[in-house]
C-alpha cells in the first residue's frame, strides 16, 4: 500500500497577485473551475492502492488544507503543521517519521511524495508511473518521476540517466539541482537528461537512514521537535521553538544530488509545476489568436496574452504577449517573456511594508 504524502508548505509567489501568503497557489483554483490545485491532486490518486494521505503544511494555512480536503471527502484529514516553513527534506522527514512511528516494527511505509501545487494532465500515465516506482522503492531505491526537457530551464532539478533499470525507468548516474543557465542548456543538448518533477517514491525507513548519512542535524531536530509535537484535532503541531533551529535545505540538495541509491522513472504525463503566468498561458486553452481568458474580457486585434478578469470587465486593444491579471485589489499587467521577475513586485511589496 502506497502512502502519499502531500507537500503545501509554498508561497507560490511569481503567480502574484491571485496567490498571497494567506491563499497560495496550491489552494487556488488555477486549471479548474471547480478544484483547486490541492484537490487535483488528491483526485489523482483515485483508484491507486492508497492509504488516506498525510498533508504537510504551514501553520497559517490550516484550516484551508482541512477545509479542501474535507471537501475532497477526506473528512477526518492527517495534517502536520510546520510553525515555520524550513524547506522539503524537514518537511518530508516531519511525514517520514510520523508513518514509522505508526507502522508495526517490521513494516517499513512507501511513501508518495507528491507537490501540491503540480498539474497533470494525463493521469493514467501518472498512475502507470507510479505503479512501476513501487519494485523500485521497494528494492531500496529513491525514485524521482523524470520529464523530458523542453527548454534550459534553471528553476529545476536535472537527472542524468544511468543503466536501464526496467522499462522506462533507469539509474540515476547524476542529479544537479537548478544549474546555472549555460549548464542546463548543455544538459538540454546532450539529451542525457531529464528534469526532475519534483515528486518522489522512497520507504519511509531508507528517507530516514538516507538523512541520517547526509544531514544528520534536519533528523535530529525533526524527531525532538515530533516527540514534543501537540494533537490538536486534525493537526499534528510540532514544538515550534525546536523546529525553528532546523536548518532549512531541500530534499534535492540534501539527499537527492547525494545519493547512490536514486532511479529515475521517466514519465510522460502533461506534466507542469505552473510556475508562472506563462506556464499557466502554454497549458490552457487558446482560442484562434493564442490567447487565454477567464471572465469577463473584451479582445480586440489582441494576440498570445492571458488575461483573467476575477471583478471587473477587462478590455484590450493592439496588444500582444501580455499576462493581465485582474483581482479585487490588485492588477498586474506583465510582459509574457518577463513574468519570472513577478516575484520581485512580491519581494518590493513585503520590504516596503
Ligand atoms: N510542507 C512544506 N514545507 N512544503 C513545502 C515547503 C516547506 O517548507 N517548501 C516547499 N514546499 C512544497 C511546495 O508547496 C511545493 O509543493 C513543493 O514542496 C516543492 O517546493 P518548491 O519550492 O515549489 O520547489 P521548487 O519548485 O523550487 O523545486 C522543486 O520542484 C521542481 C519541479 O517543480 C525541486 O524538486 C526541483 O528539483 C524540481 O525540478
Ligand atoms: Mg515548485
Amino acid at each position: 500500500m502506497i502512502h502519499p504524502v502531500i507537500m503545501a508548505g509554498g508561497t507560490g509567489s511569481r503567480l502574484w497577485p491571485l496567490s498571497r501568503q494567506l491563499n497560495p497557489k496550491q489552494f487556488l483554483k488555477l486549471t479548474d473551475d471547480h478544484l483547486s490545485m490541492l484537490q487535483l491532486t488528491l483526485d489523482r490518486l483515485n483508484g491507486l492502492d492508497c492509504s488516506e494521505p498525510l498533508l504537510i503544511c504551514n501553520e497559517e494555512h490550516r484550516f484551508l488544507t482541512a477545509e479542501q480536503m474535507r471537501q475532497s471527502g477526506y473528512l477526518e484529514p492527517d495534517i502536520i503543521l510546520e510553525p515555520c516553513g524550513r524547506n522539503t527534506a524537514p518537511a518530508i522527514a516531519l511525514a517520514a517519521l510520523t508513518l514509522t512511528a505508526k507502522a508495526a516494527a517490521d513494516d517499513d511505509p512507501l511513501m508518495l511524495v507528491l507537490a501540491a501545487d503540480h498539474l497533470i494532465q494525463d493521469v493514467d500515465a501518472f498512475q502507470a508511473g507510479i505503479k512501476r516506482a513501487v519494485p523500485l522503492a521497494e528494492q531500496g531505491k529513491l525514485v524521482t518521476f523524470g520529464i523530458v526537457p523542453t527548454h534550459a530551464e534553471t528553476g529545476y532539478g536535472y537527472i542524468q540517466r544511468g543503466q536501464g533499470l526496467s522499462e522506462g525507468s533507469f539509474e540515476v548516474s547524476r542529479f544537479v539541482e537548478k544549474p546555472d543557465l549555460d549548464t542546463a542548456e548543455s544538459y538540454l543538448t546532450s539529451g542525457d537528461y531529464l528534469w526532475n518533477s519534483g515528486m518522489f517514491m522512497f520507504s519511509a525507513r531508507r528517507y530516514l537512514q538516507e538523512l541520517q548519512t547526509y544531514r544528520p542535524d534536519i533528523l535530529a531536530i525533526c524527531q525532538a521537535a515530533l516527540d514534543d509535537a501537540r494533537e490538536d484535532l486534525d493537526f499534528t503541531r510540532v514544538n515550534a521553538d525546536i523546529f525553528a533551529e532546523c536548518p532549512e535545505d531541500s530534499i534535492d540538495y540534501a539527499v537527492m544530488e547525494k545519493t547512490d541509491n536514486a532511479a529515475v522513472v521517466a514519465l510522460d504525463a502533461g506534466w507542469s509545476d505552473i510556475g508562472s503566468w506563462s506556464a499557466l498561458w502554454e497549458v490552457s486553452e487558446k482560442d484562434g489568436d493564442g490567447n487565454s481568458f477567464t471572465g469577463d474580457v473584451i479582445a480586440h486585434d489582441t494576440a498570445t496574452t492571458l488575461v483573467r478578469a476575477d471583478n471587473r470587465l477587462v478590455a484590450t486593444v493592439g496588444v500582444e504577449n501580455l499576462v493581465i491579471i485582474e483581482t479585487k485589489d490588485a492588477l498586474l499587467v506583465a510582459h509574457k517573456d518577463r513574468v519570472q521577475d513577478v516575484k520581485k513586485v512580491v519581494e518590493r511589496i513585503r520590504n516596503d511594508g
